[in-house]
């Protein structure tokens, strides 16, 4: 095996403990949800790493997220309504707006208020991009520097279509990348066989990206069958990376799958997938079926083969983390080099999280002091 990575930067292995209790950067954007699944008007409680926030699109179908939580007796915001371009809550109907400001107090204590006092709660930077819904929720003042991931196949005049999969899996997020990253696991999926036979190849650090080349077969596939070119027998590898935090591969730059997780706490992942299928062919006629037909395909196959086989790794996740949970001290054996790797990127981002946040809480205190010195 040839890896580019020098046998002396193979990172010592953390322990298991210390692995499945990080939390993710926040100084990244997350996908929170599915842009047309957010009417105006409607309210959704989202979950960040034990944050609750109100995700909201007011009347008018701007995208706001708020803390969610009423300032007033912190009942959550996502159990009240969406009134105008406010978020009102459903105690005593104190409107916050988007940048959660406290801006209408009706009841009889509030409404002959001339000036509303100072009440405000956090909010976040959210947007849309390619059907999904992005909040950033670490540092606002970074959220305009950092980008989105790069996904050429959803740019330009003809963007691929997809239909994402939103699933919740009751595991610790880098339990999940190294399901997702690791072949070795062709066992569980013994009946669908999505790939076999895998040899891990090589894998390369490049900043925060990790890429894990494997050589496989994916013509005992029932979908590559049907809808890919020479029913799979053509493709023979796969790129399959962990850019944090998200999570991809490319099989020869036709098909294309992106993971993005929302780590809600230790145990908890929301995870939407897209599948990127480029040319979607029917061996049995050898043509590429009309653009019309790609989204009723593409429909088709979530339901019929890719939900289930998610379902096989989202069973098998949630057991290893009842594993872990049961002998959270048992030693960490791994045979598969790049788990390593992935373990150690995210020890590394979380370690700069954390210490983004201690520093700026130290410069604000300083900033505090002296202005009362002044
Ligand atoms: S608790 Fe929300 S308005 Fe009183
Ligand atoms: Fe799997």
């Amino acid at each position: 095996m040839a890896n580019t990575s020098t046998t002396q930067d193979v990172p010592e292995q953390p322990s298991r403990r210390q692995i499945r209790s990080i939390g993710p950067s926040g100084n990244y954007w997350y996908v929170v949800g599915i842009d047309k699944k957010l009417k105006p008007g409607q309210v959704e409680k989202v979950r960040f790493w034990k944050q609750n926030i109100a995700l909201f699109r007011d009347e008018d179908g701007d995208l706001h997220a708020v803390e969610d939580r009423c300032a007033h007796r912190q009942l959550p915001l996502s159990a009240g309504f969406v009134k105008g371009k406010n978020i009102m809550c459903t105690y005593h109907g104190w409107e916050f707006d988007g940048c959660g400001k406290c801006v209408k107090i009706s009841h009889e204590l509030g409404k002959d208020r001339t000036k509303m006092p100072k009440i405000k709660i956090r909010d976040y930077p959210v947007k849309s991009q390619w059907g999904l819904i992005w909040l950033f929720p670490g540092d606002p003042e970074l959220a305009d520097s950092v980008s989105l991931p790069k996904i050429p196949q959803l740019e330009g005049e003809k963007p691929w279509p997809f239909i994402p999969i939103d699933v919740t899996i009751n595991s610790h997020f880098t339990m999940i990348v190294e399901n997702v990253c690791d072949f070795n696991h062709e066992y569980l999926h013994r009946h669908k066989q999505p790939f076999s036979k895998p040899t891990l190849r090589d894998w390369k650090r490049e900043g925060d990206s990790i890429h894990v080349y494997y050589d496989t077969k994916f013509d005992q596939s029932p979908a590559a069958k049907l809808f890919v070119e020479g029913g799979g027998k053509d493709f023979n590898e796969i790129d399959i990376w962990y850019q944090y935090p998200y999570q991809g591969s490319d099989i020869g730059g036709k098909y294309i799958h992106w993971m993005f997780m929302l780590p809600e706490d230790e145990r908890t992942t929301r995870c939407f997938f897209v599948f990127l299928f480029g040319p979607i062919h029917l061996p049995v006629i050898n043509r590429n079926i009309p653009e019309f037909l790609r989204k009723p395909i593409l429909w088709f196959t979530n339901k019929w083969y890719i939900i289930p086989l998610l379902g096989e790794d989202k069973w098998a996740l949630e057991l290893e983390q009842e594993g872990f949970d049961r002998y959270p001290e048992s030693a960490q054996i791994e045979l598969n080099p790049a788990v390593t790797h992935f373990q150690k990127l995210s020890l590394e981002r979380w370690a700069d999280y954390t210490n983004s946040i201690a520093e700026k809480g130290k410069r604000k205190k300083a900033s505090k002091a002296t202005e009362k010195q002044q």
